[in-house]
């Protein structure tokens, strides 16, 4: 997840987290205001009512209860009940006769029978009601309990309008959130992206990309380094391509000067001696050597951008021919048949024919070199979307999956092949073929073999 994404979404959590806290905050104090509120409405409509009791001070209270609730009830919205001291329900406002006297014994009652006014809050039918009870005192004694019942249905509504409104704000400003959020995360993230990408352009084996520096702060630190260390890495590759380019160079004489003398010595010495056989190694060693110097020389001219392509028409089907003829009696050597098989008779493109030999004569190689004896490595030749196609399959032991994608870096060699190399053979083709307009890509089986395939473009006429 980018830097971007993790600061958009920390915005957007903080907003919806303090939306969150202070509408549950608001929520719980509005009702609670709200319920107070009906609490002591209804208290004082309880205690005033009562006085009403003064006027029926000598009758049977059971004769007066339902007189009273209706009177009552003209002045309150709530239900009005009266209840004995034993919790026996004597009237209700909401009732046209005398009730059934069934006892009432909720907590606000009982607080009331100890002689001080309840409040209880219960659920009928999925309705919060709020029941307050007080007390009646009848000269010294108490006589009876004032019941008072409000729904809290209006309360619950506002509530819930309240919880609405507060999710379409939160909804609204998470929305906001997003969007400054993600300006402000782009603003701020806009210097590293630089600076990732000078890295990532570096990490290609580009040392002259520098990181812009945009501010004084850490980022800006971070790319002061960044283009410090991209000096230094680039000032070493270079000592690094230079010390090989002159190395090879001189090893080149001594190298040639050796052969020479071999050559010499095999003439004057007789066939089939013991000392014409060493001669003969000394040759074939040094003409190993010198390849291997080659391969180092053209790396470095490639690394110092120094190679050259001389550019011609190249008959791609002979180039193949002539490098198969060449390699074939190598291949024999190893016991591996090396054959070619064309699909089609002339194809033509534009190249350099020494260059797309080399590149032929290395992937061959490498193939010859994979198989064990009695195996095959077959050149294809063919044409494909105004493409020349060659494929070099071989039947060796093919290459592992992780180890692929390093096989045309310079220097790879792979962790189980058993004779010797520089690994910059498939580097060196790869450029090559790349400044062709070409490509180069691999498929390859473990214990099957590999396939490389070569597509360059048609020369147009
Ligand atoms: N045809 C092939 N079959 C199996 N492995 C291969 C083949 N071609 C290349 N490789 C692997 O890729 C590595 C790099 O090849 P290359 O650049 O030619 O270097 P070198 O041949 O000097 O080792 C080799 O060391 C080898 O492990
Ligand atoms: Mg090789």
């Amino acid at each position: 997840m980018s830097i971007k994404i993790k600061l958009t979404i920390s915005y957007i959590l903080l907003i919806t987290m303090i939306i969150i806290f202070f509408g549950v905050i608001s929520t719980l104090t509005l009702e609670k205001y709200y319920i107070d509120n009906i609490i002591e409405i209804l208290t004082s409509q309880g205690t005033s009512f009562s006085r009403v009791f003064d006027s029926y001070i000598d009758a049977d209270i059971y004769t007066i209860s339902q007189d009273v609730v209706k009177k009552l009830a003209t002045d309150t919205n709530a239900q009005v009940q009266v209840l004995n001291m034993e919790g026996m329900l004597l009237g209700d406002s909401t009732l046209s006769s005398t009730p059934v006297p069934i006892k009432i014994l909720t907590p606000d009652v009982i607080q009331a029978i100890s002689g001080e006014s309840g409040v209880y809050t219960e659920k009928i039918n999925n309705e919060r009601v709020l029941h307050v009870s007080v007390p009646i005192k009848n000269k010294l004694n108490y006589v009876a309990i004032l019941r008072l019942s409000s729904s809290l249905e209006e309360v619950s509504n506002i509530i819930k309008r309240l919880v609405l409104f507060l999710a379409l704000v939160l909804t609204v400003s998470s929305l906001v959130a997003l969007i400054i959020g993600f300006f402000i995360a782009n603003e701020l993230t806009k210097p590293l992206e630089m600076v990732k990408k000078a890295t990532q352009e570096m990490a290609k084996g580009n040392f002259k990309v520098r990181a812009e520096k945009t501010s004084n702060d850490e980022i800006g630190i971070l790319a002061d380094s960044f283009n410090k260390m991209a000096e230094e890495l680039g000032q070493l590759e270079e000592m690094k391509n230079e010390f090989i380019s002159n190395i090879s160079h001189e090893l080149k004489t001594p190298l040639t000067s050796i052969k020479g003398f071999a050559i010499t010595a095999m003439d004057l010495v007789e066939k089939n001696s013991e000392l014409y056989e060493y001669l003969n190694i000394i040759d074939e060693e040094t003409d190993r050597l010198s390849r291997l110097v080659d391969e180092l020389l053209d790396f470095s001219k490639i690394e110092l951008n120094k190679i050259k392509l001389s550019f011609e028409e190249v008959e791609l089907d002979k180039l193949i021919e002539d490098t198969v003829a060449i390699l074939r009696p190598h291949a024999s050597n190893d016991g591996v048949n090396l054959i070619c098989k064309k699909k089609i008779d002339r194809v033509v493109i534009n190249g350099d024919v020494n260059r797309l030999k080399q590149v032929l004569v290395n992937i061959i190689d490498n193939g010859i070199k994979a198989c064990s004896r009695g195996k095959y490595v077959k050149v294809f030749l063919d044409i494909k979307d105004k493409k020349a196609v060659i494929r070099i399959e071989d039947q060796g032991q093919g290459i592992p999956q992780e180890e692929i994608k390093y096989i045309f870096d310079k220097f790879y060699r792979g962790k189980n092949n058993k004779y010797s190399g520089t690994g910059l053979g498939l580097a060196i083709s790869k450029k090559i073929i790349e400044e062709h307009k070409g490509t180069i890509t691999v498929e390859s089986e473990v214990g099957k073999g590999s396939v490389f395939t070569i597509e360059l473009p048609l020369k147009d006429r």
